[in-house]
């Protein structure tokens, strides 16, 4: 049987597609010829971090277009409103299996919003004697910034609405969208 490569319809509790699966193909293409470019002398492998869950679908994309040498690994972490943590803090939940020491890394997440995990990630893998740290982030809703953070690598800038699709989830939902959706305001 040919597997189906029909579009999942939007459920109801998603009001619309934010960007589409062609747009993603395209961007992400870009970033990854950036990522190439920059990277083009490095002398060992660039370690891509993907920060779970969110990354794990944008990381899988990126890393597929990549043409410099890389090696994989995967960090999870704990942010607000996970069991009762306080907002702004992040704990790490589960550090990377290689030792970062002496690589370039590249951080890979799917949304910087407050910028809380990224500021932590960022100044935490400086402080292991890495060459560089850089990060590649999806999206980036700018209105909620809270803490300034400097990214190499951005997808798209998105409004202030919740999103799923392409890694991201509500309640563990939707990640496998091929979209970017916009979900209805919770009441
Ligand atoms: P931070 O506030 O920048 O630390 O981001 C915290 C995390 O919240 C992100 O890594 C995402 O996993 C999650 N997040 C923030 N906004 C959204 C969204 O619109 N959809 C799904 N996850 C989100
Ligand atoms: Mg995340």
């Amino acid at each position: 049987m040919t597997p189906s490569l029909s579009i999942p319809p939007l459920t109801k509790d998603l009001a619309r597609v934010l960007i589409d699966a062609d747009t993603i193909s395209r961007r992400v293409d870009e970033l990854a010829q950036k990522i190439n470019h920059d990277y083009k002398d490095i002398t060992e492998p660039l370690m891509l971090v993907g920060v779970l869950k969110g990354s794990f679908i944008f990381l899988a994309d990126l890393c597929r277009r990549l043409t410099v040498p890389h090696v994989v690994d995967f960090i999870a972490i704990s942010s607000y409103g996970q069991k009762g943590d306080k907002r702004g803090e992040v704990r790490m939940l589960m550090d990377t299996r290689e030792n970062l020491s002496d690589h370039h890394v590249l951080i890979v997440e799917d949304i910087l919003d407050s910028g809380n995990t990224l500021s932590y990630l960022i100044k935490t893998f400086k402080a292991r004697n890495t060459k560089s740290v850089s990060t590649a982030v999806f999206l980036d809703k700018p209105a909620r910034h809270e803490v300034p953070v400097e990214i190499e690598y951005m997808g798209f800038e998105i409004p202030d609405v919740w999103v799923v699709g392409y890694g991201l989830d509500y309640k563990e939902q939707y990640r496998t969208l091929p979209y970017i959706a916009e979900m209805y305001p919770k009441k």
